[in-house]
């Protein structure tokens, strides 16, 4: 069992992919930390983001149990990981992980931005998750402002827009959901209702 969602930044992809692994005893990984932890890891020595064979170094040493979200979360990484996300030789690597990911007993959600297109074109279920910018930079600012730390709506929603139109016009692997995908659109629904929605389709699937 393979549950792929792809979607643009806090469209709530990574909720949902939590709350769908728990439901169905499915192991799930956050694909987006796994091009954070590779950014991470520049930015903190000061490496040029542009470097792919020391990316590709990086990426081979990463360990999928320790890739935490909050330590990953800042809004630098998020930036400097889409950034390295256009470097073919990175991606194949990551995509090997990835996969292998994929193929653990009894089966994994993974989300991300390529998983229905390239890291699992054959998974039985494909969701495409979005919901209009504006309300995912709500989202994103409320998350911020929850945890205490600054948060600034209107610069949020334009660095958001501003990583989408990069992740959805690379050449390679670029956002975009695949044919048989299924379009969620949760800008009018709380994390109950999206996910009520997809355990649905996921039913239909099976
Ligand atoms: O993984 P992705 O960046 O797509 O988004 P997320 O981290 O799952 O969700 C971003 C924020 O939106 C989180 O704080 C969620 O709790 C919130 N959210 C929401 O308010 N309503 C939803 N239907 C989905 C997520
Ligand atoms: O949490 P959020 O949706 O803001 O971003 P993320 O999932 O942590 O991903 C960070 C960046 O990694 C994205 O903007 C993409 O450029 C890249 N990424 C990718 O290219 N392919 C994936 N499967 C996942 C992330």
């Amino acid at each position: 069992m393979i549950i792929a969602i792809d979607g643009p930044a806090a469209s709530g992809k990574g909720t949902l992919a939590r709350r769908l692994a728990r439901h169905y005893g499915l192991h799930h990984l956050d694909t987006g930390l796994t091009y954070r932890a590779v950014a991470a890891a520049l930015l903190a020595r000061g490496l040029p983001l542009g470097d792919e064979e020391i990316a590709i170094s990086v990426a081979r040493n990463l360990d999928l149990s320790r890739l935490d979200r909050d330590v990953l979360a800042a809004h630098e990484v998020g930036e400097a990981a889409s950034r390295i996300a256009v470097l073919q030789g990175l991606r194949d690597e990551l995509v090997r992980l990835q996969r292998d990911f994929a193929k653990r007993e009894p089966g994994a959600v993974l989300d991300g931005r390529d998983i229905g297109t390239v890291v699992c074109p054959d998974a039985p279920v494909k969701l495409y998750v979005t919901a209009s910018p504006q309300v995912r930079a709500r989202r994103r600012t409320d998350e911020l402002l929850s945890k205490g730390k600054p948060a600034d709506y209107a610069s949020i929603l334009a660095d958001l827009k501003k990583r989408d139109e990069r992740d959805s016009s690379r050449s390679v692997a670029p956002l975009k959901p695949a044919e048989d995908a299924h379009l969620l659109d949760t800008s009018e629904m709380d994390i109950e209702a999206a996910f009520k929605a997809a355990v649905d389709i996921v039913e239909q699937a099976r």
